[in-house]
Order: structure tokens, then sequence, then C-alpha cells
């Protein structure tokens, strides 16, 4: 019989904590049922004690989200744990995950304190959390570089006070394969109350080793695996849900493992998470990125038309990406373009569907032929782009050779228009200028990233900013054939979040001391 591997998403806590990403409830909200809809097992919401914002986002999604387990984070003290479970008493079988850190150079450096008082603690918070459930997992922070004897002593405590899953995180991404599968084999074998609890890993990917890792951790008898959609999280971020998934179905032969995934659902979840988080996906990432399924070179596109499997190891369509069979154009339907949204994996309400349509018909008017991926960008600015302070109503440029770049532009603010125009090196400076001049903002532009969605001069141009402003960074994207259009999108949409940080201070500061 095949073991089944648990899949612990925290693309809402740990991912949420990487640079720039800043999500409001509605944000979490579609993210949290877009990992109902996949097949997660459970989902980790935040981090409750650190703003009233965290704290109102997990308790939303512990009601709401009924058909998975929801856990919240806790350091290992007792306000921590009981603002955790008053967050996700309401769910359907809430978990409190607690953790502190286990090696010495946390101990000496952090805590400031000695292994034997650290297991106390860890002992005394997992006690603590069992007077309100039995679902309780304990993480032992920087597992990868502590004493492997000691930890396996924190561990039996843990397991002995009420821990249900004990999760050993690789912090800081220093593990490397072989030896995190040792480390993995040794932990099952010397902690003697492991058989009462769920080995979990959590991996961070600073050496770009993630996957490889949380793989070599499965094949070692951990039997939980923490990830992220995209890879999102601290610094290099986290271990790929897709990645994980995707190489359990597509190696079977060394990985005899079930999980719980619906993979069709990955391309509009990935599409999803970065449009609401503001991190692009690079285009060569496995299985969510652009090229991922592309063939460039004549050999590869000729072997693949004869046998696709010469060259391709997955089906493009096991992940939720076209078939290619229908072609999308201003003669077709409303109910083609519902066909095409639902094989894409989206499903949307009827009066969403109605926004996608219009929009796909103003395309239409611009573009010959729309793909899957213009009907993604269209679903991510007309149904997941959330109204905020600061939207685009009007944009006017003049450019070229000869005369100064001018651009005029007019933005709602708080539904109040206000319009000026400005003088630039060029038409996207002049833009850029007239937003700046209209918020009143003063942040620096660290990143503008302009590509195309698919080929051909009419395609959508696809934009992705990174600002910073007294210390906070943020990122926005924005999609508009008018790649003008585009960038001033993408300005303010990281504006928006830029706003959004700048009212919950506490957020930021909380999070930079986890
Ligand atoms: O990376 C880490 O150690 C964590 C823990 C809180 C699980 O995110
Ligand atoms: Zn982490």
């Amino acid at each position: 019989m095949k073991k089944n591997i648990i899949i612990f998403d925290t693309t809402l806590r740990d991912g949420e904590q990487s640079p720039g990403v800043s999500l409001n409830m509605e944000e979490k909200l579609q993210i949290g049922r877009a990992l109902e809809k996949m097949g997660v097992d459970v989902i980790e919401a935040g981090f409750p004690v650190a703003s009233p914002g965290d704290f109102e986002g997990v308790k939303r999604l512990s009601d709401e989200l009924q058909g998975l387990q929801v856990a919240a984070l806790a350091r290992a003290n007792k306000k921590d744990i009981d603002t955790a479970w008053e967050a996700i008493k309401g769910g359907a079988n809430p978990r409190i995950h607690t953790f502190i850190a286990t090696s010495d150079i946390h101990l000496r450096a952090k805590l400031r304190k000695s292994r034997d008082e650290v297991l106390e603690i860890a002992r005394e918070a997992v006690k603590y959390a069992s007077q309100y459930t039995s679902n309780i997992e304990f993480s032992a922070e920087d597992a990868s570089r502590s004493d492997l004897d000691y930890l396996c002593k924190v561990f039996e405590a843990v397991i002995d006070a009420g821990a249900t899953t004990v999760n050993f995180p690789d912090t800081v991404g220093y593990a490397i394969p072989w030896d995190f599968a040792r480390m993995i084999k040794y932990v099952m074998e010397n902690t003697p109350n492991i058989d009462k609890a769920v080995l979990s890993v959590h991996c961070h990917n600073d050496l770009g080793l993630a996957t490889a890792n949380v793989l070599a951790a499965v094949s070692s008898g951990a039997r939980q695996v923490e990830c992220t959609i995209n890879g999102i999280g601290e610094r290099a971020g986290n271990t790929a849900m897709e990645e994980v998934v995707m190489a359990i179905k597509t190696r079977r032969d060394l990985l005899p493992y079930e999980v719980s995934i619906n993979t069709r659902h990955i391309t509009s979840t990935s599409r999803l998470v970065s449009q609401l988080t503001g991190m692009p996906v690079q285009p060569n990432k496995a299985i969510v990125g652009a090229n991922a399924f592309a063939h460039e070179s004549g050999i590869h596109q000729d072997g693949v038309l004869k046998d696709r499997q010469t060259y391709e190891i997955m089906n493009p369509e096991d992940v939720g990406l076209d078939s290619g069979q229908l072609v999308l154009g201003k003669h077709s339907g409303r109910h083609a373009i519902k066909s095409k949204l639902e094989e894409l994996g989206y499903e949307l309400k009827p009066e969403e569907i109605d926004k996608v349509f219009n929009s796909f018909k103003a395309l239409c008017d611009k573009k010959k032929e729309v793909f899957p991926e213009d009907l993604a960008a269209i679903v991510a600015e007309e149904v997941w782009r959330i109204p905020d302070k600061f939207s685009l109503s009007y944009l006017h440029v003049a450019g070229g050779s000869g005369i100064r770049p001018t651009a005029t532009v007019a933005i709602e603010i708080d539904g109040e228009e206000h319009a000026t125009a400005q003088m630039g090196a060029g038409p996207i400076d002049a833009a850029f200028r007239a937003v700046a001049s209209l918020t009143k903002t003063k942040s620096k532009l660290l990143r503008f990233q302009v590509s195309s969605i698919t080929g051909g001069t009419d395609a959508l141009g696809d934009v992705s900013v990174r600002l910073e402003e007294n210390g906070l960074v943020v990122t926005g994207q924005g999609a508009d054939p008018d790649i003008i259009t585009a960038s001033v999108k993408a300005y303010l949409n990281a504006l928006n979040r830029l706003e959004r940080m700048k009212a919950n201070p506490k957020l930021t500061k909380e999070r930079a001391t986890l």
C-alpha cells in the first residue's frame, strides 16, 4: 500500500513573510479557497499574535474553510498559544503550531538559554496547548544545525506532552540532500516515541536544494511536507509545493507515495498567488514558469511533434495548462470562454465570468488570437485585483523623437478623481512622476521589469515593479496590451501594497523579529 504524504501549505504564513508581500483579508481568503480546492491537507493561515490583521485573517480562514485543517503559528509561550487558539477554534480540525529554536547558535545568540531550559519551554508550551486541542505541531527551529541527540530528546519530550506532529525545519537552507536523509533517519531511529507522531520537514531554498531535501527526507520516513505555492517565503523561499507534488506523481517508481493534490489546479493557483502577492514567477521556474513546457530548439520541437514523450516528462494538461484544442478569438462566445476557464481550473461566479468575457471581447478588438495566458491575465486583472486606495482612471502619453515626453494621468484616490500632467525622460518616467505627485508618495523604484505574456507585437505586456519607501519594500504587477498602462497599473498596485503596510507597522515590526 502506498503511504500518504500530508501536504502542509504555508503560503499564507512563511510565504507572506517574503520581502514586500502583504496580503489583505480578501486576498488571503482567495488563496485559502484555492488551496482548499486543490486538496491541500493543512494550511498555515498566519501568526495570529503578530497583529490584529493577522488574527482576523487566520480567524476568517479557519471559520470559512471547513474542508481542511487550519494551523496557526505560535511561539512557545502562553500568550501566543492563547491567541492562536482564539483565532482557530472555530475551524473543522484546528492545529496549534508552536515552535522554539534548538540549535546552539540560536540558544546562545538569540534565546540566551541553556539546552535544558529550552527543552522545558518546549514541553510546557505543548502541554499548555493540549488543553485546547490534540492537534498540536511542534517545530524545532534550525533543527538541521542542532545537535541531533538533543533534538531527539526535545522531540521525545514534546510527543510525551501531546504533540502529534514534530517538524524538522532546515530554517536557513543549509542541508544537503543525502545528509538531510541521514538526519531524518537518525531522528526516526533515535526518538523512542516517534511512532506516536508524524515527522514533518520544512526546507528553505537558500542553496536551491529545498525540494531535493524534502524528497530525501520523505525517503527516510518524513510524512508531512511543508511548502508554499511558487516556493515563496523568507529569503530564497520555501519548498515549492508544485515541485514536490509533480516529482511524486512523475517518479512513482522511486517515490511510491500518495498526495491529495488535484494537480490540474496548480497553474491557476500559481498565477493567483503571483498576482496577489505581487511576486512574479521566473520564466524558467520548474512546473509553473512560462517556459516550463516550452520547446525552443528545432530538434526538440520536431521530437515533441513526433512523440511528446521524447522531451516531455509531464503532460502540461496535468498541471492545468491549456491542451491547445480551442482557439479563442472574436467569434468565441461566453460559453466557449466559460468552458476554457473551467478547463484551466478557474471556477468563477457568473458575474465574474461576465467581467472576464467583457474584457476578453475588448482584447479581441486589439489582438487577433487570445491565448490561455491572456485569459489568465484577464482573470487576474478583473476578478482578483481588489479595489484599493489608488486606481487608474485615465492615462494619455505623448512621446517620440523630437518632443519632450509628457503624461497626463488621472487617479481615483479613495473614490475622488485627481489629475495632473508631467514631463519625463520617457513616457513611463513621465507617467510615474505624475503618479508620484498625485499620490504624494516618495518611493524609490528598485526594479522595473517588462515581459510579454505571449508572443507577437499585440501581446499583453506584463510589468512588475519593486518599490522601497522608508525601509518598506513592496512589489506590484500590471498587465495590459499597452505597455505604459501596464506599467502604471503595476506602479499603483505596489503603492496600494505600500499603503497597506504603512497602515500596519506592527505587523512589519513583528515579522522582522520572528
Ligand atoms: O523556517 C522555520 O524554521 C520556520 C518555523 C517557524 C517552522 O518557518
Ligand atoms: Zn520557514
